[in-house]
């Protein structure tokens, strides 16, 4: 088994380049989807999880490495695996180690996408998600096909409760504290690719492609 990582702030894009690498044989984890999808079930792990995302803080590293070790766990030997929003902390990359170690193996890339805050507040503030199947769109760059529905399975699409203004500074400045670090860490292992997000997302997704293969 490979992994590679998606680094970068919140609305850099890592969600978007993860769509595309999924269609290049990536199986592509997000651990900020499989809490949404915790949420729109409304489990006990959803319920705890809804109040500390809307408001922008990170939810409890035993929760979030408890679901990566159960993938992890039941993932076959050739796979590819696109970590994307994960680690997030010092913590969490140190586990995320040895769980890869655990199953034999191996952390090959991390993809850091690098993008001013500007750029991304207008992109937090134009993303648009699927209610029910939580497909990202933005309003100007990745519109739908209907305004304000989705093109997979005609629901309503709407803000993400976290990309309001004043949360989506709060989450920069978390990332800036604790996930930042994380860059000088992979770039001491010599397993930083860097890659300037700022760049249309066709231009970033070939980008990033490029690089891991
Ligand atoms: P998560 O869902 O991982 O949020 P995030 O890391 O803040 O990242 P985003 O999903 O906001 O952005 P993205 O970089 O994927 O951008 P996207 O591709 O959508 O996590 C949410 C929450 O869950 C966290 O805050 C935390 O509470 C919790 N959580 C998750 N993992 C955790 C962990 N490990 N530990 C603890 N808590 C955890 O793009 C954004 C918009 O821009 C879209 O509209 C898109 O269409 C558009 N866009 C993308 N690229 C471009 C481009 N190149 N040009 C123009 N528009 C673009």
């Amino acid at each position: 088994m490979t992994a590679i990582v998606l680094l970068g702030p919140p609305g850099a894009g890592k969600g978007t380049v993860a769509e595309f690498l999924a269609e290049h044989g990536y199986t592509h984890i997000s651990t900020g989807e499989l809490l949404r999808e915790q949420i729109r079930l409304k489990t006990a792990l959803g319920i705890e999880a809804k109040k500390l995302i809307d408001q922008g803080s990170f939810v409890r590293d035993e929760v979030v490495m408890g679901m990566i070790r159960e993938l992890l766990d039941r993932s076959e030997k050739g796979s590819k695996f696109l970590f994307d929003g994960v680690p997030r902390n010092l913590a969490q990359a140190k586990q995320f180690e040895e769980l890869i170690r655990s199953v034999d193996g191996e952390l090959t890339h991390v993809v850091l996408l690098e993008c001013p805050d500007e750029i991304i507040i207008e992109r937090l503030s134009g993303r648009r998600i699927c209610k029910k199947c939580g497909t990202v769109y933005h309003v100007i760059y990745n519109p739908p096909a209907v305004p304000e529905t989705c093109d997979l399975d005609g629901s309503k699409l709407q803000l993400r409760a976290d990309d309001k203004a004043e949360t989506v500074q709060k989450r920069l400045d978390i990332y800036a504290e604790k996930t930042a670090p994380l860059i000088t860490y992979y770039q001491m292992k010599e397993l930083i690719l860097a890659v300037d997000a700022s760049r249309s997302i066709k231009e970033v997704r070939a980008a990033v492609l490029e690089k891991v293969e």
